[in-house]
């Protein structure tokens, strides 16, 4: 989860009326028009992202969930201040490939294209962590290798855009969450090897991972009830009352203003309530330790460092030589 910094004293510009009014013009060129799909839509901050798209002229939106009875009601109440038929609900449990497969088909015949994906359902619940690596990396594989199946080439020259919601990353805060954490570390290597094995370039498909601090859900709220023991629940709640929560309103904001800038690859912190900011995943040579105390480690005696991979393999199986 987020960090429990405080804001540094650097003080901040407020953007000015004009400048807001531009970047709301700048994001209604990339939103409206589109069809979206966002997976755990009915609630949280798949709800606000889905408010959000309305607001800024999306065409047709699309939310799947696992929550009916939810997802039907916030069907209803949108009919009721946009019309019918702007935002569509289907049943489906992101887990289950074949349910995905057809919600995939379903919201392809109810928009004719799908121009944004937003990967964003998922679960705390240590307890269940079977159920949790289910849905939190066996979903959101399945709707991103989906997506990217779906997303047709960008015919407004943005590229289609994938969004893999991940979480703010911050090991200290996350002790008690071992598996969560875990899944949603994995999220991120999903997004970075999908942006590099679709360049957008070929694909016109953009894909992007934010990563939200500490956000008032019900995913939250219920996070001390979800650990793997009630033993840690003193511990996580002192850590938690540490930290800010921001609303999924400012999340979906943020959102808003990334799909503008953000390019495939790239991956975005929303946190403390403020505006996104973008971090990147660094060399492993940059992160190398130095020991002050000059330990140095016995260097393992082999007379080749490295050994070229074609050597190892055998090509005839894998292929590699005929790749060269
Ligand atoms: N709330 C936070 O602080 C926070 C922080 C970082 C990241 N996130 C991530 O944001 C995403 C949304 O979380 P949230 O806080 O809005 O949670 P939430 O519980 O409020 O909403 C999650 C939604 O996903 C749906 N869902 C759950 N399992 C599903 C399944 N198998 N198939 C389809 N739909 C399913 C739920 O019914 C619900 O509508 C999650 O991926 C979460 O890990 C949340």
């Amino acid at each position: 989860m987020e960090n429990g910094n405080k804001p540094t004293n650097t003080k901040r510009r407020r953007s000015s009326a004009s400048e807001k009014a531009k970047e709301i013009e700048a994001i209604n060129g990339i939103v409206s028009g589109r069809n979206v799909l966002i997976t755990g839509g009915a609630s949280g901050l798949g709800h606000a992202f889905m408010t959000h798209f309305l607001k800024h002229g999306a065409n047709k939106i699309v939310i799947l969930d696992i929550d009916a009875e939810t997802g039907r009601r916030v069907e209803m109440s949108v009919e009721k201040s946009y019309g019918e038929k702007k935002v569509h609900f289907i049943h489906a449990d992101v887990s289950n490939y074949e349910q995905m497969t057809v919600a995939f088909e379903k919201a392809k015949s109810l928009m004719k294209d799908i121009n944004i994906v937003i990967n964003n359902a998922g679960i705390l619940d240590e307890r269940r962590w079977e159920k949790e690596i289910a849905v939190n990396i066996g979903g959101m594989v399945c709707t991103a290798l989906l997506a990217i199946k779906y997303l047709k080439e960008d015919l407004y020259g943005y590229g289609s855009t994938l969004v893999n919601v991940s979480q703010h990353i911050d090991i200290k805060c996350t002790a008690q969450l071992p598996v969560y954490t875990a899944t949603k570390h994995a999220i991120i290597g999903l997004s970075q090897s999908l942006a590099a094995t679709y360049p957008c370039e070929n694909t016109g498909i953009r894909v992007i991972t934010l990563c939200p601090g500490l956000t008032e859900t019900a995913l939250t709220v219920d996070s001390p009830n979800k650990l793997l023991s009630r033993v840690m629940k003193a511990d996580f709640v002192k850590n938690l009352e540490q930290l800010s929560i921001q609303t999924p309103y400012v999340v979906a904001q943020g959102l808003m203003s990334i799909l503008r800038i953000g390019e495939s690859g790239s991956i975005w912190v929303v946190e403390n309530g403020r505006s996104p900011y973008e971090v990147y995943v660094p060399n492993p040579s940059s992160l190398r330790r130095t020991y002050k105390n000059n330990i140095t480690l016995v260097e393992p005696k082999v007379t080749t460092r490295g050994r070229p991979i074609r050597e190892v393999c055998d090509n005839t199986r894998t292929g590699l030589m005929s790749c060269a």
